[in-house]
């Protein structure tokens, strides 16, 4: 599974991207108002740093519109950037131009399968389904994650991967890689919940101690 981080915050990029396991990243208005910085420079820093597919959103809502912001960021950003679009009529006919091109597209603010299947047909390179808004609905996000991969079989999609975004907490990860997710977009929070253990810190402990002992008594 790709794990990207959702994130417009160069630092945390930074940090995650240390760890040597982070394949992507997702932006979108929301994260770039919160970081109040310049949206096309952070996204250029981020393209910098981690060399996976960074998502940056288009915000027209007419399909021109769609077509003009993606490809002015596609001439203006590096090459690994990609163009979020909506999954709107407008953004299906935005995603089919763009995609034809040869530029990726990642389809968002999936709230169905059907939705998922049709950015596919226009050709997206990623679909977001977004778990966590669903779950906050008092429905479960996560079914529709087993329903895209369920349809995906059925009809062998294989142009598009499956990017589970809004992702809340770890479970909401390991759900995703029993579906088979092809990949998952979380915040810098659940990177870290997700590589900690508290049984891997006990036993690091106890390694510790032990070694001191050993070291004690001359032996190391
Ligand atoms: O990047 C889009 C998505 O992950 C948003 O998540 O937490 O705002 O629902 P959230």
């Amino acid at each position: 599974m790709e794990f990207f981080l959702d994130t417009a915050e160069v630092s945390e990029v930074v940090e995650i991207a240390s760890w040597g396991i982070l394949d992507g990243v997702t932006t979108n208005p929301s994260l770039i108002k919160k970081s109040g910085r310049d949206f096309k420079q952070v996204v250029r820093e981020i393209a910098e740093i981690c060399s996976g597919p960074i998502s940056a959103e288009v915000t027209a809502l007419d399909a021109d519109g769609m077509i003009a912001q993606g490809l002015a960021l596609k001439a203006d950003l590096p090459d690994n950037v990609i163009i979020k679009v909506p999954c709107t009529d407008s953004g299906l006919k935005a995603t089919k131009v763009l995609s034809d091109q040869g530029i990726g597209v990642n389809v968002t603010l999936i709230f169905s399968a059907a939705q998922a299947l049709m950015a596919s047909k226009a050709g997206a390179m990623y679909i977001s389904p977004f778990i966590g808004r669903i779950d906050d609905t008092g429905h479960d996000g996560m079914a529709l994650v087993a329903e895209i991969m369920t349809t995906w079989k059925s009809y062998r999609v294989t142009n598009t991967k499956v990017l589970a975004a809004s992702i809340r907490h770890p479970q909401h990860i390991l759900q995703c890689l029993l579906l088979g997710a092809h990949t998952a977009t979380m915040p810098t929070k659940v990177f870290k919940q997700l590589v900690k253990h508290p049984l891997t810190d006990r036993g690091l402990d106890d390694f510790l101690a032990d070694w001191a002992d050993v070291e004690k008594a001359g032996k190391a």
